[in-house]
Order: structure tokens, then sequence, then C-alpha cells
């Protein structure tokens, strides 16, 4: 089976690891500190915390923006369940906007069709690594005393106007899932521009303690913390950080790679794109995807015709899956008043995500290519 992501981890983060545990200090400590300050010089972020997902970075990020009961947030329905869900744990409301037809991203337009005047906040993604018009949004968002909140879980290494994303907008979150190109295995960051704000989230990471564990383990004499407000257990451990600074030194090779097989892609491609048979991504004008996952749009044929070529490429040992899911198409979020999302459901079910890792081989996207050509053919 080709798979669709294989993390790229190598002999220095299992030693990483190891040292980590060597120390004796396996929770949130020293290494978690250096991690952070590394995700900063990289990112030109201004504060890192690092935290245990992204989830959980979303939820630190609404609650730093002051978003609470009775407010709305706006968030594109066309993301992984886990953007809409945040929104549910500071008990405001999500109102679903929709994305561009051609990218499968808000826009301007989208979130300008969905404000309502409850509406608070902002949460865009750059879904699938594919950076949202980040310049225009941020404008609008002033325009409407709305806070930005970028969901970057996919978009560790894609860029905005040249620079890394992490340190456009005043909340970012990331994620270091294995699913995406750099991981700790479980984990994330929240970037931060505001310092009080920074240090607020930061407690709150770890139970509103008024004191580290560092400064605890440091400390000569007697500690008492103190707890100012209901806070939450989001630490990253030591043995995750310590693979994260292994995996940062990595990023720059880890996008290039990404990117040159993106490119193979789109040109081996290319054909069906022009006869206008498949959707295939492509860097917008402001910036440069890290192409965390690759996704093609079948461009007739709906659902069921997706589903059949998901399955035929299943079959023939290709592991693709579908390209980005819908949270409004969902059980869970069904019944949540809404307007019409027609390019959201378009891209959830005509999408597919093609694999694409740092190791794999020409002949593995060979494979993948005639695979999906065949499938293409056969289900017409
Ligand atoms: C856009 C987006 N947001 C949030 C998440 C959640 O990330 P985590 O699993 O680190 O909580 C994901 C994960 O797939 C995602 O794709």
């Amino acid at each position: 089976m080709i798979p669709i992501i294989k993390p790229w981890l190598g002999e220095a983060e299992a030693d990483a690891a190891a040292a980590a545990v060597r120390s004796g200090w396996v929770a949130q400590g020293p290494r978690v500190a250096a991690f952070e300050a590394q995700f900063c010089a990289q990112t030109g972020a201004a504060h890192a915390i690092a935290v245990s997902s992204c989830t959980t970075a979303l939820h630190l990020a609404l609650i730093g923006a002051g978003v609470r009961a009775g407010d709305a947030v706006i968030v594109p329905s066309l993301s992984f369940i886990a953007t809409t869900n945040a929104v549910a744990y500071v008990g405001a409301a999500p109102v679903f906007a929709d994305v561009d037809p051609g990218a499968p991203n808000v826009t301007v337009r989208t979130l300008e069709a969905a404000l309502t005047p409850a509406c608070t906040a902002v949460i865009i993604a750059h879904q699938v690594g594919m950076p949202a018009e980040l310049a225009a949004i941020a404008a609008w968002c002033a325009d409407h005393n709305l806070t930005l909140i970028e969901d970057a879980a996919c978009a560790i290494g894609s860029t905005l106007d040249g620079r890394l994303i992490g340190a456009h907008s005043p909340f970012v979150a990331f994620s270091f899932h294995p699913r995406k190109v750099l991981t700790t295995g479980e984990g994330g960051m929240l970037t931060v521009r505001d310092p009080v704000v920074a240090d607020r989230l930061r407690k709150l990471r770890q139970h509103a303690m008024s004191v580290s564990a560092v400064a605890r383990h440091e400390a000569t004499g007697v500690v008492l913390p103190t707890f100012q407000e209901v806070g939450y257990n989001y630490r990253m451990t030591d043995i995750q950080a310590a693979i994260g600074l292994v995996q940062l030194g990595k990023l720059d090779a880890i996008i290039a790679r990404r990117r040159a097989l993106a490119a193979s892609y789109q040109a081996a491609l290319a054909d069906l794109a022009k006869a206008g048979a498949l959707l295939l991504p492509v860097d917008p004008p402001w910036g440069r995807s890290n192409y965390q996952t690759f996704v093609i749009r079948l461009e007739s044929g709906g659902q069921s015709r997706r589903d059949a070529v998901l399955a035929a490429l299943i079959d023939d040992g290709i592991g693709a899956g579908p390209g980005i899911m819908a949270a409004h198409m969902q059980p869970a979020w069904s019944a949540l008043a809404r307007g019409p999302l027609p390019q959201t459901e378009r891209w959830a079910v005509s999408s597919i995500a093609l694999p694409l890792y740092h190791t794999m081989t020409q002949q593995d996207q060979a494979d993948v290519i005639t695979a999906l050509r065949a499938a293409l053919v056969a289900t017409p």
C-alpha cells in the first residue's frame, strides 16, 4: 500500500526523545521552552505557546480573543471538525462561511455573506496548507472589529507574502499530529502577538498556575502557587518538544521535498486539468503552499463518482482518502441554522487526497498517477 502520508522521522528524533527520557525531565520543561523559542525564531512570531494539540490551541486563542457565551464566530464549514468544535468550547455559536470555487478557503466575499451582528471573531483555515487571502481578510476583520484567528493546523512551512505563516495575525494555531508535515506525535502551537494575552494563555495552559514547573524546580525555598481563574491541562511534554526541535531543523527540507512532489503531480495531471476533468491545487498569488495534502477535485460525477474512484484507488493499493470534510454535513453540526454553502458541499463530496510523503519515490508517484487515470476512465 502506498500510504497517504508517512512522517519523516529518523534516528535524530529517536535520540532526542531518548535524551529527554534519560534526563528525567519528561513533562513540560526546558525542551518545551526551547521548542517555543525556536518556533518564534523561524516564524517571526512574538510569542509561542506549545500545547497538546491544535484543537487546544484554538480553544486558548478563542479565550485570548475574549470570545464568550452568546458571541458568534465565523468559521469555514470546509475544515476538520475541530475548527468548528473549538467555538463551542467557549459557549459561542459558529457561523459557517462558504469557500472559494477554485480553492478550499474562505474569502472576504464569503465572510461578508456570513457576517451577523453577534460575530466577534473569525477563524480562517489555510486548508491543506494552501494560504488563504489573509491580507484582505485581516483588513476586512479590522473594518468590522472582529479578532482574526488563523487555523494553521496544516500550514507550518507555508508562506504569505514571502514570510512563513505564524506572525501575521493576533493568534495562529498549528498542529503537529503525524498527518501534518511536522510532527511531535500529538501536539500543537499557538502563536500570540500581545505579550499580556500570551502570558495569560501560557498560564491557562497549565491550570492557570501562577508559577511554572521550571520555576518551582529552580526555587530554593517554599513556593505556593496561586490560581486566579479556571485553567486547563493543555501541556506538551518535553519528549514531544525534543522531537519537535529536530523536526523544526528539517522544516526547509520537508517543504522543498513536498513542493517538488507536488510539482510532479501538477505536471503529470496537467492534461486532465486542462480538459476540465480535474481541479489541481496551485499556489495563490499571495503565498506558497507546503502541500500538506495534495487535494484534487473531480469536476464531474458528484459524490458517487468520487467514492467509486476512491474505492478503485484503494483496491489498487493507493492510500488515497476523501479530500476535505464539511462540518455542517456531519450529525454533530447539521442542525445549526446556516446559509447555503454550495462550494463547500462541492469540495466535500468531490475531492480526493493523494499520497504525498517525504520518502515517496518517482515509482510510487507514477503508480498513483497510473491508478488514478485508470480509475477515472473506469468511472466515467
Ligand atoms: C484545519 C484543522 N484544524 C484543526 C485540526 C485539529 O488538529 P489537532 O489534531 O492537532 O487537534 C486539524 C487536524 O486535522 C485540521 O486539519
